[in-house]
């Protein structure tokens, strides 16, 4: 008889973002004529930057002709690609970061799960809470935690919880972890990371032989010259953090998928004899065996990023999802709601007012205002009473969105 991954069923109800997308579908059916505007799920609404399409045309003419038409590419990426992101993304912020120590992907969201393949099962595994909800599935679904409690907490796990009061950044943990996950800037919170809080990380994951999983997917949002947009930028960091990035929201990939994880050289964890391991021959061999690698076309497209016209481009893109992360700030502020984020991120994290639940904020804003947010709760226990608003969508939306909003709250 066949038998399941039983850790699946430790999972709590739906993935967050299918939950809300099955009770907007719901209240949409039953009232056919609300317009309803969706800053739920951060996924981008503005076209691919020109340079970006321009490139992948080509590329799509090249696969019409014998000579230049391409196969399977390298697993890790074609190194055209690898070099630009590690000169343009690293090396000219003083990152010692190698073409080779780059593994294009489809996808931060994928990378972040199977990243844990070539990890041992009794690590000690550290989680900010709120926190985007793929780390903590993925370790669930590895069988990586015991059961949820009714908070939706799992056993095993070490939450750090990240508030208004330490400026939703997590303290180092009291016990010895093994594998922290950081997010910078933070998805949901909006909140980043100082230079200070950084080298706080790194001290401890080499003072405790721990490994930091840095997603970096919202790294191009940053505004503020001070804060460091990999975690490479600080010193020692190659031996201790994996990096996570994403064209998805830096340049409107989320449905033309292309994103890479950087691991460094010089990162090794312990075999089971104490030998000490280099993590990026198990991320190699990992990836070669299980990825055939991102299509020729969206890799062309990705390089194009890094052009004079791209480069431009996608500060556009950038600005434009930050002013409008700008309006619901003010709109929200002014409506007497307190907002946290939304400067050098892409997000806006809000208290519900009247001591409301997530859930009840996110219905009310749903049915009184046709509005889509994220419920805070969903990204875990400490997110009770918050809930997410995405800048992602054009600037007819958000204003409405806000000013249906502020009709609703303003006193
Ligand atoms: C989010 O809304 O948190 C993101 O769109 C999720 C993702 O990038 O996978």
């Amino acid at each position: 008889m066949a038998t399941i991954n039983d850790n699946y069923l430790k999972l709590k109800a739906g993935y967050l973002f299918p939950e809300i997308a099955r009770r907007v579908n719901a209240f949409a059916q039953a009232n056919p004529d609300a317009k309803i505007i969706r800053l739920g799920i951060g996924d981008v609404t503005e076209p691919l930057p020109a340079a970006c399409r321009a490139a992948m045309v080509k590329a799509v003419e090249e696969m019409g002709e014998r000579a230049t038409f391409k196969g399977y590419g390298p697993e890790q990426g074609y190194p055209w690609l690898r070099e630009k992101i590690a000169a343009y993304d690293f090396q000219a912020r003083g990152c010692n970061i190698d073409a080779d120590e780059i593994f294009v992907s489809d996808g931060s969201k994928c990378d972040t799960g199977n990243i844990l393949d070539i990890f041992g099962d009794d690590n000690v595994i550290a989680v900010t809470d709120p926190v985007y909800p793929v780390y903590v599935d993925t370790n669930v679904m590895a069988g990586h935690t015991g059961a949820a409690n009714e908070k939706g907490e799992y056993e095993g796990l070490v939450y750090l919880p990240i508030t208004a009061e330490n400026n939703f950044t997590a303290q180092l943990p009291s016990q010895k972890v093994d594998l922290i996950y950081l997010c910078f800037p933070n998805n949901p919170t909006g909140a980043v990371a100082t230079k200070e809080h950084l080298k706080a990380w790194v001290d401890y994951a080499k003072a405790n032989g721990s490994i930091i999983f840095f997603d970096a997917a919202y790294e191009a949002f940053i505004t503020d010259a001070e804060i460091p947009h990999s975690i490479y930028e600080i010193e020692g960091a190659d031996s201790c953090a994996l990096e996570f990035r994403s064209f998805s929201k830096t340049a409107g990939f989320t449905g033309t998928r292309c994103a890479f994880t950087v691991v460094p050289k010089n990162l090794t964890a312990k075999a089971c004899d104490g030998s000490d391991v280099q993590l990026w021959k198990l991320w190699n061999r990992r990836q070669s065996t299980k990825f055939n690698g991102v299509s020729y076309i969206v890799q062309r497209g990705a390089e194009a990023v890094y052009s004079e016209e791209g480069q431009k481009q996608v500060k556009e893109l950038v600005n434009f999802y930050l002013q409008n992360a700008k309006i619901i700030c003010e709109k929200l502020t002014a409506a007497g709601l307190s907002v946290y984020g939304g400067v050098n991120a892409p997000y806006v994290w809000v208290k519900t007012p009247n001591g409301l639940s997530s859930w009840d904020f996110f219905d009310k804003l749903l049915n009184e205002c046709n509005v889509v947010v994220t419920p805070g709760s969903g990204f875990g226990a400490a997110g009770e009473g918050y809930v997410r608003i995405s800048a992602f969508n054009s600037r007819e939306n958000v204003e409405e969105a806000m000013q249906r909003i502020g009709d609703k709250f303003k006193v």
